[in-house]
């Protein structure tokens, strides 16, 4: 969730690292900082870092800093709290004078390691599982210091290089040894002020960028945008030691590990959106967008969710789907699809429950399929390992390229929807939709099911769905109306469908508490008298999500249900839906293009995410890096 940055180069790193931590910000936003090694002053064991840390955005960063410092090497981080709440205190980096450090995920044992700390003679400065790291290293890399020091006689042929090399290899394999967790870190040392030393286990990703006579260290692509066009992925349970013209690699155990460059996808900053308006909106606008982009690649790349492979076949005998969140919401719209369109038996699965319910399931050797925006959620990501060691094909379903998932998967089914900003996905979300019904429509070419080829979306209604998504975004006057009207002063909201519907409830409800902070939940419409029903009080927003399908009738029943104990409706629905409803009992309505029933997904997601953001602006919340949440979860 925390993001990290390291630059160790030939010019100033301060200005940089603020930019790179600006973009990072929605992996993180509770507290951020920055260390540099100080020109001015000659390093040693005494302190001589130039840290500032500031609680809340980079912004309030950015004022406290020095911005005509001159280091050419630093580390940066932004926070999101995991141990210690977020003040400064406990912003990272953390130093002690000799070492600062920037880390993201979990150190499992730091408590008997602090106690073992406490009990030397340290005294901790802060709340965090961090700061073991700091004490850590810094017992080691002395003691490696001193012992090379001790055996110089016989070592004086070695370069400083070399010398450097030996200390610092020598006291990360120790200190690895000693911390378990889901970790990356980076690191800067006094005795060793033109190096950053950076490691991960697992989960947590760090990359290694090559800049002009420098060498960036940090946790995504997107960070690096604009000071790297080249990057190394380093591989779980691996560490890097790196200076402005080299890097090492090595594996925990310090044998020599290999580097593999990628092209950085993010070469250019992903353009920000105009003052006053959020990346969240940007994002809701460039849906149509990416639904033509990849309807384009479909029809000229025909491989592009080609599932003839040898490797994804086997899902025909059944397929495992799993994600957190929006993407799990997406995973249910795909054992839709892939059930009844290809007639492929789907389960999905919470990737967080993933392995508590596999356990039960010993024998269950069917490939397992991960979505995921990020490409780097901890709990997508353990999913997938699980399923991995036991054997079973691992594919995904990304958008990141080259992130955790997409590295790790047999085979990657990209949904190319570009650098996807805001906390709240939602250009991501429709793209992850139209790619597994793109996906179950060819399955259902190599499964040879029965569902008659006439009852799937024809290329005309794929053409039009781009149009419709067009037309649905010029509504947003309605939706503004409604947020402000309704929604804004609501404490509770429900949404209720059948079938597809339902599910793009759960999506719409999660969107409205995510950014507005309003409690609203997803109810299959005839689950309500099942118990919901009672959440309903003279007032209570209700969204009946209901386009004119062959479900339709019974979502309006579930409709008057609700209206006759005082629920104020508003309903969306189409053109044809609206002709059969009965108006005397609708507070408002939102009228979208109709479409073929399997595209919907596609044009409903935009009257809710719309519905979000417009409350979340009346109540004016901070819509693209929500309180509490962080862009990818990259802590279990
Ligand atoms: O990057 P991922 O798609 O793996 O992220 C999964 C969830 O964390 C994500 O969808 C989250 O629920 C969003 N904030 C919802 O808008």
């Amino acid at each position: 969730m925390c993001s990290i940055i390291g630059i160790v180069g030939d010019s100033p790193v301060v200005h940089r690292l603020l930019d790179a931590l600006g973009r990072l910000e929605y992996r993180g936003y509770d507290s951020a900082g920055i260390s540099v090694t100080n020109p001015a002053i000659n390093l040693g064991d005494t302190g001589n870092f130039l840290t500032w840390r500031s609680v809340g955005r980079v912004k309030e960063l950015s004022k406290k800093i020095d911005l005509s410092c001159k280091s050419t090497v630093g580390i940066g981080h932004t926070r999101w709290a995991t141990h210690g709440k977020p003040t400064e205190r406990n912003a990272h980096p953390h130093t002690d004078g000799f070492l600062s450090v920037v880390h993201n995920g979990i150190i499992e044992n730091f408590s008997e390691l602090k106690t073992e700390l406490i009990q030397s003679g340290i005294v901790f400065q802060s709340d965090t599982d961090t700061e073991v790291l700091v004490h850590l290293l810094s017992k080691y890399i002395k003691k490696a210091r001193n012992l090379y020091e001790a055996n110089s006689a016989a070592e004086a042929t070695k370069s400083p290089d070399d010398i450097r090399r030996t200390i610092l290899n020598d006291a990360i394999q120790n200190v690895l040894k000693k911390i378990c967790g889901s970790f990356a870190f980076a690191a800067l040392c006094s005795d060793f002020p033109e190096t950053i030393l950076a490691a991960r286990s697992t989960s947590c990703p760090l990359a290694v960028g090559k800049g002009i006579n420098e060498f960036i260290v940090c946790s995504d692509a997107f960070g690096m945008a604009g000071l790297s066009s080249e990057l190394h992925y380093l591989d779980d349970y691996t560490y890097a030691i790196v200076s402005r013209r080299n890097l090492s690699v090595f594996g925990f155990g310090g044998e020599k590990a290999s580097t593999r460059f990628y092209a950085n996808p993010f070469k250019q900053e992903s353009s920000k959106p105009e003052e006053q308006t959020h990346y969240m909106l940007k994002e809701i606008h460039e849906q149509p967008l990416v639904i033509q982009r990849l309807l384009d690649k479909v029809a000229s790349e025909r491989e592009i969710y080609d599932i003839s492979s040898e490797v994804i076949l086997d899902a025909i005998n059944g397929l495992t789907l799993t994600a957190c969140g929006t993407a799990f919401y997406a995973c249910m719209i795909g054992r839709y699809f892939l059930q009844t369109v290809a007639g492929i038996r789907t389960d999905i699965e919470l990737a967080s429950e993933f392995q508590s319910a596999q356990i039960s399931a010993r024998d269950d050797n069917r490939p397992v399929l991960a979505v995921s925006q990020s490409g780097e959620t901890a709990d997508t990501i353990k999913a997938l390992a699980y399923a991995k060691e036991r054997g079973q094909k691992i594919f995904s379903i990304v958008n990141v390229p080259q992130s955790s998932l997409a590295r790790m998967s047999h085979k990657v089914f990209y949904t190319h929807a570009g650098p996807e900003v805001g906390v709240a996905t939602t250009k991501a979300f429709t793209a992850q939709v139209f790619v597994l019904l793109s996906m179950a429509i060819e399955f259902s070419k190599k499964n040879y099911v029965n569902f008659p080829s006439e009852a799937l979306p024809s290329r005309d209604d794929f053409r039009k769905v781009v149009g419709y998504m067009t037309k649905t975004l010029s509504l947003d006057s309605q939706s503004i109306d409604i947020s402000n009207s309704l929604f804004r002063h609501a404490k509770n909201i429900l949404y209720i469908g059948r079938g597809l519907n339902y599910y793009m409830c759960l999506e719409g409800a999660l969107k409205m508490k995510e950014i507005s902070y309003i409690h609203a939940e997803g109810v299959a419409a005839g689950e309500l008298k099942h118990g919901p029903i009672a959440l309903i009080e003279d007032g209570t927003p209700v969204v009946v999500l209901a386009p004119f399908d062959d479900l339709f009738a019974k979502t309006m029943s579930n409709m008057q249900e609700v209206a006759a104990r005082g629920a104020k409706v508003v309903l969306i629905t189409d053109e044809i839906g609206m002709k059969h409803v009965d108006q005397s009992i609708v507070h408002s309505a939102v009228m979208l293009p109709h479409t073929h029933k399997l595209l919907t997904p596609l044009i409903c997601a935009i009257p809710m995410q719309l519905f979000a953001y417009y409350t979340a602006l009346a109540r004016g919340c901070d819509i693209d890096k929500p309180r509490n949440l962080a862009k990818s979860v990259t802590v279990e």
